[in-house]
């Protein structure tokens, strides 16, 4: 389920707050200047639903963000738990970094843990089928899908070639649980 934990940045062991509230969760990082929302939606999804079938189903929801956001393109990304790279994906945006254009994703199904580190706190962010959250451009943050990943998520994009991870070479992330500690 969606969970939010936040932690001190100078300490891993036990967050300072642990939410499932969706309401509250959403309170508590729109005070970050993070959204974070849920969509419902328009047809059915199944295991037979083409990237297309996704994009319609949310298409009113995609729509309004990308003129709020003036976001430019969108994709369907599936990870499943025998893909091949799955442990080298994995490892690619395990370490603190930062991109020039925001992060959104709207998980379709399964999940997946984002981690802001803000304002001398990390925000540990568990999204689940049904939440959208949009790291703000230049945000520190890293995302730990597990060892067996597990989701469909839509991704929105300003410009998916500038969507490039400037590595900050901070360690703080392997510091900090990971999914398999924090996944509910
Ligand atoms: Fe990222």
């Amino acid at each position: 389920m969606s969970t939010l934990y936040i932690y001190s940045d100078k300490d891993a062991g036990e967050p300072l707050v642990e939410t499932g509230d969706l309401k509250e969760i959403a309170r508590l990082l729109q005070a970050e200047g993070v959204r974070f929302e849920q969509w419902e939606a328009g047809a059915k999804i199944t295991a037979d639903s083409t990237s297309e079938d996704i994009l319609d189903a949310y298409a009113d929801a995609i729509d309004r963000l990308m003129t709020e956001g003036g976001y430019k393109s969108v994709d369907v990304i599936n990870m499943s738990p025998n893909h091949p790279d799955k442990l080298a994906l994995r490892q690619k945006f395990l370490d603190e970094h930062q991109h020039s254009e925001d992060e959104v994703r709207f998980f379709v199904k399964g999940d997946g843990i984002f981690y802001l580190h803000l304002n001398e706190r990390v925000l540990a962010l568990q999204c689940c089928a049904g939440d959208l959250i949009s790291v703000p451009a230049d945000t520190k943050h890293w995302f730990d899908m597990g060892d067996t990943p597990n989701f469909t998520a839509i991704r929105i994009f300003t410009n998916p070639d500038g969507w490039v991870a400037k590595f900050t070479g901070n360690k703080i992330a392997s510091e900090f649980p990971r999914y398999e500690v924090l996944a509910r």
